[in-house]
């Protein structure tokens, strides 16, 4: 790529060096503006004309053209002049070869400081919206999977200890919740993503009569910046944004652990579908969970690109920077990541898994994760919590050395441990019985989880 010297001004007597020509340029990747900024062109061009500051006839000739390069990117027959630096300089000189010497109009009153930052919220206000469609396609599967397993049961951990029974339905969920918060985060971001940088020029504003209202009227944001600085050197609205995919990701990320460990030999809680699991080439009894372990995997460069962005804005003064051209790729990339990661996972849950009720239910009935119901039984019985919970720790011990479990115990050994028990304390500690009580409000009880399924569900009846 050679650069034409004539590209900024006179002032440059010789052309760029090739490769520093390609070091420089933005184009291999800042094409995916194109759309946008050929939006944010047209608002431009409109006000110039509006405020008189190119005419009528000029104006009308700078949309034919910008709508004809938009016709031929379309078409794939948007050729990029080969001394391009970046879409900017793409457009407007095909728009100049297109419109001859109008199209040298359409910078007026404009840097490229403040098209760039133009041209990146509509985009990233567009992609936000994508990507909240794709988390309440996500929330709807987890939803319908819920429905479907409200008692089904799974053993429920802390510290990846077998700690109380679960409905798995409540397990699932807990990743409506988490996800719903994303969507809200996303919701809220896009209100900072939504300002209009358009008019603040390379860094001062400009002395030209422009209209920024209007722009930011004609692209639909909520407003203009209200500082030229401000406006051409803020990029918050983009680490905001990595902050949130990357969320989203620690959310996704669990959940394919969760999948990957429940489909192992050990736990045996799930099996993967043929249209969501891998053969190895080698082994051939094997199932492989690549997609929750390619989901764990993307997580890093998420959380990469986030930081990556934070260093990047550490340390400049204001205003605009070159820096700032390497806010691009990590934000492209995060989008595309957290959406091909949404997607699977959706797939994943949909059609991907079977759950094994057998291997459940014998999971939840062959540990000691009823205790707790043994020690609720006494203390709901007036014995003091404390010296429940220090006795049923005893006939824990007692059990496992001799190979038993609670349910095993006679009612005579139940009652030498405490004369209170009596012979409702087997009904009380089976699995599904241990599962119902815990009615509390956002409990695992059955009778709770139906109420949460069917408030996810008429709100998201109002929502989607
Ligand atoms: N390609 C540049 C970017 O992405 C556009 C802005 C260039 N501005 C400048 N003053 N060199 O940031």
């Amino acid at each position: 790529m050679t650069q034409d010297k004539q590209t900024w001004s006179q002032r440059f007597e010789k052309a760029l060096h090739p490769t520093i020509a390609r070091f420089n340029a933005s184009i291999s990747f800042d094409m995916e503006l194109i759309e946008h900024d050929l939006n944010g062109s047209v608002a431009h061009t409109k006000m110039l004309a509006k405020t008189g500051i190119i005419s009528a006839d000029e104006g009308e000739k700078l949309l034919m053209g910008l709508e004809k390069i938009r016709q031929e990117y379309r078409a794939g027959k948007f050729h990029i002049v080969e001394d391009a630096e970046d879409v900017h300089f793409a457009v407007e000189k095909r728009l100049t070869e297109l419109t001859g010497d109008v199209g040298k109009k359409l910078h007026t009153a404009r840097s490229r400081n403040d098209q760039v930052g133009t041209d990146t919220r509509l985009y990233l206000r567009e992609q936000i919206e994508k990507i909240r469609i794709l988390l309440r396609r996500f929330q709807e599967v987890i939803l319908e999977l819920a429905e479907s397993n409200i008692e089904t049961l799974i053993p429920g951990y802390t510290h990846l200890q077998r700690a109380q029974p679960l409905s798995l339905a409540h397990h699932l969920l807990a990743y409506f919740h988490k996800v719903e918060r994303d969507w809200e985060r996303l919701g809220d971001v896009s209100r900072r993503v939504n300002i209009s940088p358009l008019g603040c020029g390379a860094l001062a504003g400009t002395t030209f009569p422009i209209d920024r209202y209007y722009t930011a009227e004609l692209l639909e944001f909520e407003k203009p910046y209200a500082n030229s600085l401000d406006g051409v050197s803020d990029r918050d609205f983009v680490i905001e944004f990595l902050c949130a995919a990357s969320i989203i990701m620690v959310h996704l990320s669990r959940l394919a652990e969760e999948i990957i460990l429940w489909s192992s030999e050990e736990f045996g809680f799930v099996t993967l579908t043929d249209v969501c699991s891998t053969g190895s080439s080698i082994m051939p009894q094997k199932k492989n969970p690549d997609v929750p372990e390619l989901v764990r995997g993307k997580t890093g460069r998420v959380f990469g690109h986030l930081q990556g962005m934070l260093v990047v804005m550490k340390g400049l003064p204001l205003a605009y920077n070159k820096d700032l051209q390497e806010d691009k790729e990590g934000l492209f990339d995060a989008i595309k990541t957290v959406k091909s990661c949404l997607e699977a996972m959706t797939i994943l849950l949909h059609e991907g898994l079977e759950f094994k009720s057998d291997r459940l239910t014998e999971a939840v009935a062959e540990d000691f994760s009823n205790a707790t119901d043994v020690a609720d039984y006494l203390a709901a019985r007036g014995v003091p919590f404390r010296e429940a919970y220090n006795l049923v720790g005893k006939v824990v011990k007692t059990c496992i050395s001799s190979g038993k479990l609670l349910k095993d115990l006679t009612l005579e050994e139940w009652k030498e441990l405490h004369p209170i028990f009596a012979g409702d304390i087997y009904q009380a500690i089976t699995p599904y019985q241990v599962v119902s009580a815990r009615n509390s409000y956002g409990g695992t009880g059955f009778e709770q989880v139906r109420t949460e399924i069917a408030i996810a569900k008429n709100k998201f009846s109002c929502l989607v």
